[in-house]
């Protein structure tokens, strides 16, 4: 294997690639570029919010709204958010058509994260299946939904990798791991722009937020994000350069915060240096809600003018709502302090999406009222929302086979998220209906269960917007009693607590990640009259579970798993369905813990040894609760007969792999990689390969890796892809604690 030194091309490319494949595109932009005014310039770089109803009389008031309502009624304006409906999506678009001077089309973006109308398990949970078929295919109904009402962007999939489970926005993505995180990017895009981005039924994705959101400090949203070279190459770009380079992805969302000081809206060293120059990206940059203008509370620019001027020189080509562009790009390419090669540069970009799109050949091409009907929530979406809910969950503990539970058993089932129709449709639920999820009392209810109700306590004491508080129920203990006894009158218990919907997502960041309000109390009441305890959590991160792990004997991890919840939960619980979910994202013991990971690097003093001077706490635990990878099956799988041997590319790692329980089950096969030594140090284990398989009872699996350049090598510290020689360990298992291992030593 030859010492490959793959040097990072550093081309910083403002101009448009000229290598694109199509050609006659090209040219067609070039033609329309060339007879644009400034103006019509500027507003294909300009996004608004649908700020007013658009099938209604026109915003008064105030000059702002007037003067934005002027600028779309002569159909300048390049995309408009959050309008969505044919109806309202074709009055926006005959303005552009019929009223403006080129009839440019606009472009409709929305937040459909995880389903359109038929809402599907958060992101955070799809990434626990591991199943890419499935959350491809997620993907795909959620298009065929949003592109019926109107739509032909959405502003995902969301591919931030995070370690801190106190941010909200975990929900909102794939977890902890890079290569896991590339292979869900990549899965989730394709699903969205399927194979013809013409098709009305495909829309264009954005991968987001670019860069390092997910490294925001203490897990606070929008906070100061500080990384160096070597995490930022290895760990966080790798999702947006895999959706970029393996699945098109026609647009990128920036991000809130500061990387290393500086706003990410305005960093060409991201925007330009890389995702353009080195990567040749040949879509457009959008940049998240007024984050130009927030460029200003960032102390990067002084004020408006000049946040106008860093957001279009760092690389930003869309400005979502912040008027800069709209307000005073003009003026700075009038006084020359802008190129108008620039301003061309992002036009191109825009009108090349559209072109993708489809969109000037028949701007009306998303607008067909027939297909909004039929499609919402379709039957056979409601059916593939449940297949990808019950691949979703984790089942964390079963001691004496808890689970699944037995025909003829009494249950009592406790807590208000067991009844809430909300919470299972989580956050960012785009066109979800609040409080039409499948309950899991409806679940049981269909499933014939013999069950007892009883509401223990609420979570919450108000039903907040998406923008206000949730006001959590700190002290009301009224449903304890007559839970207590439900339980001591039961032979086994269901509890189902957890989070709301609106406790993670965005601005939803939480300093205790334990079970909000007083639902540990109640579990441990519970608990107390009757310990055949079952443990169902809903929630948008992990939480501190740990008393629970050491007195409850069975926990399943059900996320909020859209409409088909209650149904999906209840399959799993009467072994309908046989879980297979791996956790994404590792639990920890306590939140001090926090960052803690699976691939962290081993230090210098790892210990353990009998004095204090290794790295561990006085306090806690190093390893946290559940590690990354771990899931339980309601069968065995024994592992064996693990061989590395060399190929031309590499190496191919082989694994047997055995069912030696007494049901069908999937299984993960994760493979770990460990480069022992190296020009930086190297983290303890890697993910670099898995794969779903389902096994019969008694029934074997061969299963093989290939490792190439591409899964033996990194970016040092200055940022170049090395593959070095040197002795290497892989591990192959069902869970990142892998024990089987073997090693090789690659040659130079
Ligand atoms: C929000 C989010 C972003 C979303 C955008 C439009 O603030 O940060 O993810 O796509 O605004 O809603």
């Amino acid at each position: 294997m030859k010492h490959a030194l793959l040097a990072a091309a550093s081309v910083s490319a403002l101009l448009f690639s000229t290598a694109h494949a199509d050609d006659i595109t090209d040219q067609k932009v070039e033609d329309l570029l060339s007879q644009m005014t400034i103006e019509e310039k500027v507003g294909q770089l300009t996004q608004f919010n649908g700020f007013w109803d658009v099938t209604g009389p026109a915003p008064t008031g105030d000059d702002a709204s007037e003067s934005r309502f002027d600028f779309v009624k002569r159909g300048l304006v390049g995309s408009m958010l959050n309008v969505v409906g044919v109806e309202d999506v074709r009055t926006i678009q005959e303005y552009n058509v019929e009223n403006s001077r080129l009839g440019i089309p606009a472009i409709f973006g929305y937040d459909v994260v995880h389903g359109h109308k038929t809402i599907f398990p958060i992101p955070l949970a799809e990434a626990a299946s591991w199943d890419l078929d499935y959350i491809e295919l997620s993907a795909e109904v959620a298009a065929r939904e949003a592109a019926a009402q109107g739509l032909n962007w959405t502003f995902a999939p969301m591919v931030d990798i995070s370690r801190d489970p106190r941010w909200g926005r975990v929900m909102e993505g794939a977890g902890e791991d890079p290569y896991l995180g590339s292979a869900i990017a990549v899965a989730r895009v394709k699903g969205f722009q399927g194979d013809d981005l013409t098709a009305p039924d495909t829309i264009a994705a954005t991968i987001k937020h670019f860069a390092g959101y997910g490294f925001a400090e203490s897990g606070k949203d929008y906070n100061a994000a500080d990384v160096g070279t070597v995490t930022l190459y290895n760990v966080i770009l790798p999702p947006f350069r895999a959706a970029v380079e393996q699945a098109n992805v026609r647009t990128v969302m920036n991000s809130f915060n500061t990387l290393n000081g500086v706003p990410a809206t305005a960093d060409a060293f991201l925007q330009r240096d890389i995702l353009k120059g080195e990567w040749g990206f040949d879509g457009f940059v959008v940049s998240d809600w007024a984050s130009g203008r927030e460029m200003i509370d960032h102390g990067f620019a002084a004020d408006r003018l000049q946040a106008t001027e860093l957001a279009i020189k760092g690389g930003s080509d869309m400005d979502m709502e912040s008027y800069l562009y709209f307000d005073h790009l003009a003026d700075l390419v009038e006084a020359g302090t802008v190129d108008m090669d620039m301003v061309d540069d992002a036009v191109r970009r825009v009108l090349r999406v559209k072109f993708d799109l489809g969109l000037f050949e028949d701007p009306y091409r998303y607008l067909d009222d027939a297909r909004e009907g039929e499609l919402l929530m379709a039957p056979a979406h409601l059916e593939a929302a449940r297949k990808v809910a019950e691949r979703s969950m984790v089942l964390l503990k079963n001691d004496n086979a808890t689970l699944p539970l037995q025909k003829g058993e009494t249950i009592a089932l406790i807590g208000a998220l067991a009844a809430d129709k909300d919470a299972p449709i989580g956050n960012w639920r785009g066109q979800g209906e609040a409080g039409s999820a499948v309950s899991v009392v409806e679940g049981f209810d269909e499933a014939g269960l013999d069950y007892t109700y009883a509401e223990g306590a609420v979570v919450q004491t108000n039903q907040p917007t998406f923008a206000e508080e949730v006001v959590v129920n700190m002290d009301n203990r009224d449903g304890f009693e007559e839970a207590i006894a439900a339980a001591r009158s039961a032979d086994k218990v269901v509890i189902v607590l957890g989070e709301v919907a609106l406790q993670s997502g965005e601005g939803r960041s939480r300093a205790d990640i334990s079970l909000p309000g007083v639902q540990q109390e109640l579990l441990e009441a519970v608990h107390a009259a009757n310990p055949n305890v079952v443990l169902v959590v809903m929630s948008g991160r992990p939480l501190i579970l740990t008393w629970a792990d050491e007195n409850v004997p069975s926990i399943l991890q059900a996320w909020h798993l859209g409409h088909e919840s209650g149904h999906a939960i209840t399959d799993v619980l009467t072994g309908k369905y046989n879980p297979s979910g791996k956790l994404p994202m590792t639990f920890p013991r306590s939140v001090g813990q926090i960052p803690v990971y699976y691939n962290h690097l081993n230090t210098g003093r790892p210990g353990p040894i009998n004095e204090v001077f290794w790295s561990h706490y006085t306090d806690e635990e190093n390893a946290p609760l559940y590690p990354f990878g771990h899931g339980l099956s309601y069968t065995e799988f024994s592992y064996g007969n693990l061989s590395v041997k060399p190929t031309a590319e590499g190496y191919n790692v082989t694994v047997q792999v055995t069912n030696t329980g007494k049901r069908e089950g999937e299984e993960v096969v994760q493979l770990y990689l460990h480069d022992k030594f190296a020009s930086i140090a190297r983290p303890v284990r890697e993910l670099k390969g898995f794969e779903k398989i389902s096994l019969k009872p008694r029934e074997k699996r061969k299963v093989t890796f290939t490792l190439t350049d591409k899964e033996l090598g990194f970016y040092n510290a200055k940022g170049e892809y090395v593959v070095e020689p040197g002795a290497f360990d892989v591990y192959v298992g069902t869970s990142s604690d892998a024990t089987l291992s073997a090693s090789f030593e690659l040659k130079d």
